[in-house]
Parts: structure tokens; C-alpha cells; sequence
């Protein structure tokens, strides 16, 4: 029995006999040569069958395979002639798990719903392959950052008694006898108590939000990261911010090149991705937005007192060769929960950070409403329940402290990154607007 190995570790097998275990990715032949091009899901490499070299049995296997047979190969990886670092299989001994019949994605161009509903397939294709290794290596540089920042991973549960970021947007199901339960929207309210206790925290999993809009930015079930700081301001979140996302930035660039090269990104905007980022207050953002209207550059004219949409945000973000801070937004746009600016209560402690190239906002956050009595009136204000939020209340009785955080949306990130005209493929399986399938 021969050495299993995984494709991506050939460099170490040069010149030795192994065996890989996978399927067929695509297949050519030229006369007495067969190219077979063979992912194990470390990688793909071609493998060479010789007619001259093999037995007549192992040829007339390898010339009867089809699109994503399971195969398991034995041979000698080298280094392909002309492209170092680049390796091939010379195959000595092939022999067949199950031959597949008609495998659905052929290398045909497909429509995005006929993609989507073989999404379970579809992901052994080169370019979601590669997106979603983007995705891993953007995950692992999340938890890198915050685990070496002192953070501790304190989990958030998915069953809520009550809205975090506003009732209009949740999934509600019956929870036995006790009435209505909700998937959470963001960990937020926990990991307020939670940094409480252990001063730097973060959650990170699945949120969902019932939001009907059908763009390419949203999706119904989505992946948040959210830290959460106490003693801490908008200002501390702000530079947080920018150290994450320059450091996220730098670690895929490092690590997933080949990937972006795959996906034809211009990795030249992403090396410009370094702390510090450009601030910008909202008040600002408003005239910029006003005078681009103006100029012809916008078709509606922005009034101050709403939130952005995805044109103003493109707009903003179009401004600056980097992630831009947008801060302190007006009070009535936002959630309840957040902190007022002293200086101008009408304003919260806010920030959204917008991506470049018209990514729009990947991280939401601020600086939480202190005391007691305040956050009392904000509950009443939104008509809120206020027993479900008497715990939350509670934070403020004992103890309570200038705290803050943020949110990013891991989808967001990646779409950026990647280059992505949509969210949908930055996640193994989307849920979105009118789509629970497969
Ligand atoms: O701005 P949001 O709603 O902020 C919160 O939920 C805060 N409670 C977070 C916090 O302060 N701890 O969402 C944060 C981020 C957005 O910036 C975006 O990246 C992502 O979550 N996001 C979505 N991603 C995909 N689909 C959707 N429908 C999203 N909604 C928000
Ligand atoms: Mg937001």
C-alpha cells in the first residue's frame, strides 16, 4: 500500500510513489496520452496515463471515466516541465470508486438559478472552491486577531426572547408554552454582559434577519464576528476597527493569493488597506452627498435625519482609496440601545465602516447607552417589552461602565475581498430572500 497524499502536499513527494484519493475534475486526450485533471479538495492536479506505461486494464479505465467519478490514483508526482512550482502526476494505477452518470454542471456556461439550485455540486467548481477558501482564511484571521488582542470567545445564544436591532426584520417561532421566541439578530445585548465579566469579548455565528430585500448585498442567515469592549468608547472602537480589517486584509493577501488570482481580483486596492482609515462624520457625509447632487454625480438629493442607501454609500466609499469611517449618525436611524453624543444628544456614538469599490457597509457599531434611567426611556420610546430587557437593565444597575462595539458581517467581507458582484457565493449554502434550497 502506497503513501496517501493530498495534492497540496506534493512539493514533499517529489520523485516518491503515492496515492490520491478524489474525483475527475475535466479530462483531454491526445492520442496514447490521457490528461486527467484530478482535485482531491487540497488542490487539482493533472495527471498524465501513458498508454505505453500502464496496463491495458488501467488505460481503459482512466479513457471510460466522466465528470466527478470518485477515482483513487497511484503514481509520482515531479515538477511540471516548464511552470516551476507547478506539479503533475505521472499515473501508474488508477482504479474507479463509482463511475458518476451525467454530472449536472458541465463546463458549459450555467444560468446563476441553475447554479444555485445545484449549489450542493457547485461547490467543487475552481472558483467557489477558491472563494470559499478566502472565506476559511478570513474566518481564521478574525479569531487570530481577537484571541492574540485578549478577547475572550464568550458564545451568544440563537433562541431570543426579544429584538436587538429593531422588530421589523425577525424570524419568529413558537417556543412551547412560553409564547414567542426569535432568532437573534446580533449577539449585541450578551456580549454586553458577557464584557461585563470578562472586559474584551466576542461572539461569532450565525444571525438571521427577516429582511425583504431582494440586493446582492443581503442575506436572511448570515455569519457576524462582533467584539465587545468595556471601558470603551466610539473612538476605541474606531481604531479596533481599523487594526482588524487592515490586519484581515493583510493575512488573505499573504495567505490566499493564488486564490485571488483565480478570481481575477486586482489585489492592488486591497494593498491599500492600512490603518489608519479616513473619518467621517455624518454631518460631513450629508454635504458630500448634497454637492455631488448638485454636480449631477447623484440623482437624489440626500436630506440629513435619514440613513444612507447603497447609492450614498457607493458614492461615499468612491471618495477614498480605503475603508471610511462614517460616524455619528442621527440618533432616529439607529437602534435603541445606543449611546448619545453629549455634545449633540440628537446624534448617537455610532460608526459604519464602508468598504471600497462600492462594497457598502461590512461593519456596524458604537458606543452603548450608559445609564440606566436613559435606556429605560429608549425602551419605552420603541415600544419595546421592557421585562424581556430587565436583565439588559440590569447592566446598567450594577456597575455599568462607557462600553462599546461593533459587528462585521463575515459575508460582506468576503464578497469585498473576493471581488464579488454578490454575497451569495461567500457562504457554503445562502439563505436569502425566496431561496431555502438545497
Ligand atoms: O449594522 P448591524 O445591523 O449591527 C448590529 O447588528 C450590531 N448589533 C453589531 C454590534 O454592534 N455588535 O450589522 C452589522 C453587520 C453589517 O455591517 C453587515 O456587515 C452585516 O452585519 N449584515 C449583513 N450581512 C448580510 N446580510 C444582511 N442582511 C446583513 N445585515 C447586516
Ligand atoms: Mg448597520
Amino acid at each position: 500500500m502506497t503513501n496517501h497524499v493530498r495534492i497540496a502536499d506534493f512539493a514533499a513527494n517529489l520523485g516518491q510513489t503515492v496515492t490520491i484519493k478524489g474525483w475527475l475534475y475535466n479530462a483531454r486526450s491526445s492520442g496514447k496520452l490521457l490528461f486527467l485533471e484530478i482535485r482531491d479538495g487540497s488542490g487539482i492536479v493533472q495527471g498524465i496515463v501513458s498508454k505505453n506505461a500502464v496496463s491495458e486494464e488501467v488505460w481503459n479505465r482512466a479513457a471510460a471515466l466522466t465528470q466527478e467519478s470518485s477515482i483513487i490514483v497511484t503514481g509520482m508526482p515531479r515538477e511540471h516541465p516548464k511552470r516551476p512550482g507547478v506539479y503533475e502526476l505521472d499515473v501508474h494505477d488508477l482504479t474507479i470508486v463509482q463511475l458518476a452518470q451525467d454530472y449536472p454542471i458541465t463546463p458549459k456556461e450555467h444560468g446563476i438559478e441553475f447554479l444555485m439550485d445545484h449549489r450542493h455540486l457547485w461547490l467543487r467548481s475552481k472558483r467557489q472552491h477558491a472563494i470559499l477558501r478566502v472565506r476559511h482564511e478570513v474566518v481564521r484571521a478574525v479569531r487570530d486577531f481577537l484571541d492574540n488582542d485578549g478577547f475572550i470567545l464568550a458564545d451568544t445564544p440563537i433562541l431570543t426572547p426579544a429584538a436587538c436591532e429593531g422588530t421589523t426584520t425577525l424570524f419568529e417561532l413558537d417556543y412551547f408554552d412560553d409564547g414567542k421566541a426569535y432568532l437573534t439578530q446580533s449577539g449585541q445585548l450578551y456580549n454586553e454582559a458577557t464584557a461585563a465579566a470578562f472586559g474584551k469579548v466576542y461572539c461569532f455565528g450565525p444571525t438571521f434577519r427577516a429582511e425583504k430585500s431582494k440586493t446582492r448585498r443581503h442575506l436572511t442567515e448570515f455569519w457576524m464576528v462582533e467584539p465587545e469592549v468595556a471601558y470603551a468608547t466610539l473612538e476605541d472602537m474606531m481604531v479596533l476597527a481599523e487594526r482588524f480589517l487592515s490586519f484581515i486584509v493583510a493575512r488573505v493577501l499573504e495567505r490566499r493569493r493564488e486564490e485571488l488570482k483565480l478570481l481575477e481580483r486586482d489585489t492592488g486596492k486591497l494593498e491599500a488597506v492600512t490603518a489608519p482609515f479616513p473619518r467621517l462624520p455624518y454631518d460631513e457625509a450629508v454635504r458630500m452627498l448634497h454637492e455631488a447632487h448638485l454636480a449631477g454625480r447623484l440623482e437624489h438629493d440626500f436630506v440629513w435625519g435619514g440613513d444612507f442607501g447603497a447609492p450614498d454609500e457607493t458614492y461615499l466609499a468612491q471618495q477614498f482609496d480605503r475603508p471610511v469611517i462614517v460616524h455619528r449618525y442621527p440618533a432616529q436611524v439607529k437602534a435603541f440601545y445606543m449611546e448619545e453624543d453629549p455634545e449633540r444628544p440628537e446624534l448617537a456614538l455610532c460608526m459604519d465602516v464602508l468598504a471600497p469599490e462600492g462594497y457598502g457597509e461590512i461593519i456596524g457599531g458604537g458606543q452603548r447607552m450608559q445609564s440606566c434611567d436613559r435606556l429605560a426611556h429608549r425602551i419605552a420610546e420603541h415600544n419595546l417589552p421592557r421585562e424581556a430587557f430587565e436583565w439588559y437593565l440590569d447592566l446598567r444597575r450594577y456597575g455599568t461602565v462607557p462600553h462599546a462595539g461593533f459587528g462585521m458581517g463575515i459575508e460582506r467581507c468576503v464578497a469585498w475581498l473576493c471581488g464579488l458582484e454578490h454575497v451569495r457565493e461567500t457562504i457554503p449554502f445562502p439563505r436569502m430572500l425566496y431561496r431555502l434550497r438545497p
